[in-house]
């Protein structure tokens, strides 16, 4: 949870106003970073782009989750599914030593409407090839095993469709030369609005994976991208 301070016009005093963010940075960078929409008239948001050096924003200090590597059983390849700011999560286990300790194949896809908002994905993607100290904590070529598959719905790019459609009609399996989810070598985490959320479950339930949990590691796990 992070926020700010706000002023409560009914009792007069200031109290925290707190929104749900995923870190985006890795376990082990000393910085923080968040990955956020700006809502114009937003309580939160309209206040938090404007911050600066110097000036205070609460941060509650435990962290909580359903994205971590232990709710998963063992696997060879691990799909990030991510609509708009559900990139986050993915945006901080990407730079984790252990999901290349864990896979062969790291998969992240990224729909959004817009081509605009696949930018800071796109971005650390970018970084994460060409990052030496990544290299150097992970292993030389540990990128290869890094593939990026992203896709806008409403704005013209170069590949379009949702990306639950573009699984059903077989598109992503072809494009990236895999063969379909299945439950023995395939992992997942998802990450995006809930309609996307819930109808990605649905057909990875239909490839014989089930949702695990800290408790019980199954085959993927799902977390809601929390919007302002
Ligand atoms: P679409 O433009 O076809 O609605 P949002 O900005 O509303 O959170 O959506 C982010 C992305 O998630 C959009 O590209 C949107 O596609 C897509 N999306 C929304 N609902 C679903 C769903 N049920 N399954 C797959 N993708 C979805």
């Amino acid at each position: 949870m992070i926020g700010l301070m706000q002023h409560d016009e009914k009792t007069g005093r200031e109290k925290p106003l707190l929104r749900a963010y995923s870190i985006a940075s890795p376990s082990w960078d000393e910085e923080l970073e968040f990955y956020s929409i700006k809502v114009p008239d937003g309580p939160l948001t309209s206040r938090l782009q404007h911050i600066g050096p110097g000036d205070q924003i609460i941060l509650r200090p435990k962290p909580v989750g359903t994205l971590v590597h232990d709710a998963l059983l063992p696997g060879k390849r691990i799909w990030f599914f991510a609509t708009g700011t559900g990139f986050a999560p993915f945006a901080s286990l990407l730079r984790d030593p252990q999901t290349y300790e864990d896979y062969d194949e790291v998969i992240i896809t990224h729909t959004c409407r817009e081509v605009g908002e696949l930018a800071y994905g796109r971005e650390v993607i970018e970084n994460i090839r060409k990052d030496e100290l990544l290299e150097e904590l992970i292993g030389e070529g540990f990128h290869e095993k890094l593939r990026y598959y992203p896709t806008t719905t409403r704005e013209q790019s170069p590949k379009m469709g949702r990306i639950t459609d573009l699984m059903r009609d077989g598109t992503v399996f072809a494009d990236l030369g895999v063969e379909p989810l299945c439950a023995e070598t395939d992992r997942a985490m998802i990450c995006g609005n809930l309609a996307f959320n819930l109808e990605l479950k649905a057909m990875l339930e239909e490839y014989g994976l089930e949702e695990g949990a800290n408790s019980n590691p199954r085959h993927y796990v799902v977390e809601k991208a929390f919007l302002d």
